[in-house]
């Protein structure tokens, strides 16, 4: 079927949030969103941060335009990170805006946005496991990201080499590294440590979790505490009790480490902490802890606050690591825009918009559509 009047207009928002600097679409990536019958609409300055200069995004065959231009003329908005209010309230009915809409899109939001009909869609429903939603998985794409610069950034702020170095004056013994949750960014940050010499562990409270960090070469931690069988692949809050015994075992254990790097979420809630006071206190000066789970809830390491570095008075670094694909904005930008084409893929068919709830894919993405919310548990949360 041809398709019948004007092209869709796909509109690239600036980020607007403090700090960020990624984009949602890339230049290579507007061929792909034009291959799909749509035309594109990119803010001026859009890629700015990610130095994609607007030249680039027209030398590739797209329009750049004001804010205003992008939200008139736009029937799909996408973004990294939600809008604010300002720019949310100016959406209008049947106009559908794409992006990684957690923490910032809780159910309050959603529903003014699903009275003023607008259709949301946010990356964090996406069935993960499903093969085909794979190349949409901004997710996973991000928290790759994550998991690479976290081994980066801890291995600037460590005084030590990560690598056994063998010169004249000596020998030094590699950095012992210790990944405390082995999901997309831990496995990432396993496997980077890994490729700058370190002497790496892993661990996972997911049973199922062992033979990917050992797959990596890496040894596995065991606590012995506690283990659980994953739910959808996703562990399960631990009871108060169970979480005692985690953080006294690591205590017990944490000593023998020089870096550690912890990435334990649980959807939806505040991240668990691993790392209680008295384990920090275990560390020697000089070591060094990343907290990719730092938010504004707490996170997986006592006292760590997202974006923060703080030293502790026995000389140990805590850092609080707050939005680190950001800090890689091309490689980050440049996976995200992927995972939108990919995702644009399967909602435009013949140059249309096809919104179908019935589609496995689809019916856990779409967070409101034609005046409904669907899906609230995928809203808000502890990010
Ligand atoms: P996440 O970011 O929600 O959590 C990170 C890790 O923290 C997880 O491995 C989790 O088990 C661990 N964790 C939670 N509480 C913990 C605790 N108290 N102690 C120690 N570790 C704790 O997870 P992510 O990276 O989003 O992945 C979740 C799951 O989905 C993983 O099993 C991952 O392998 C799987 N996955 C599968 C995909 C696929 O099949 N294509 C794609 C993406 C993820």
């Amino acid at each position: 079927m041809d398709t019948v009047g004007p092209p869709l207009v796909l509109g690239v928002l600036r980020e607007e949030a403090g700090g960020e600097r990624r984009v949602a679409l890339t230049p290579d990536a507007v061929g792909r969103a034009q291959a799909l019958g749509l035309s594109v609409l990119v803010e001026l300055g859009a890629g700015d941060a990610a130095l994609y200069a607007d030249a680039e995004y027209v030398g590739a065959g797209a329009e750049c335009g004001p804010r205003d231009a992008v939200l008139n003329r736009a029937d799909l908005v996408v973004c990294v990170r939600a809008p604010g209010l300002q720019v949310l309230d100016a959406l209008r009915p049947r106009q559908l805006l794409l992006g990684m809409l957690r923490p910032d899109v809780d159910l309050a939001l959603a529903t003014r946005m699903a009275d003023s009909k607008v259709t949301l869609i946010g990356f964090e429903g996406l069935p993960r496991t499903l093969s085909r939603a794979q190349s949409m998985d901004a997710l996973t794409s991000q928290a790759n990201v994550a998991g690479y610069k976290s081994v980066l950034v801890a291995a600037d702020a460590y005084g030590g080499f990560f690598p056994m170095l063998m010169t004249a004056a000596g020998t030094t013994r590699p950095a012992a590294v210790l990944v405390l949750g082995a999901g997309v960014a831990g496995l990432q940050a396993i496997a980077t440590a890994k490729r700058l010499g370190a002497r790496v562990t892993g661990y996972d409270v997911r049973a199922e979790a062992q033979d990917d960090v050992r797959s990596l070469g890496a040894a596995f931690l065991d606590l012995g505490a506690v283990s659980v069988v994953s739910e959808g692949g996703y562990a399960r809050p631990l009871t108060p009790e169970e979480s005692a015994l985690q953080q006294q075992a690591l205590v017990d254990a944490i000593d023998a480490f020089d870096v550690v790097i912890t990435t334990a979420q649980v959807p939806g809630r505040r991240p668990p902490v691993l790392v209680p006071r008295e384990a920090l206190d275990r560390l020697g000066p000089g070591s060094v802890v990343v907290d990719i789970a730092a938010s504004s809830l707490g996170g997986n390491v006592d006292g760590s606050v997202p974006d923060a570095t703080t030293v502790t008075d026995r000389g140990v670094t805590v850092i609080g690591a707050g939005n680190l694909p950001s800090q890689v904005p091309r490689a980050s930008s440049t996976a995200y825009a992927r995972n939108v084409t990919a995702l644009l893929g399967l909602l435009i068919r013949d140059g249309a918009l096809h919104i179908d709830l019935q589609d496995e894919v689809q019916s856990g993405l779409v967070v409101t559509h034609d005046g409904v919310v669907f899906r609230p548990e995928t809203l808000g949360g502890s990010r």
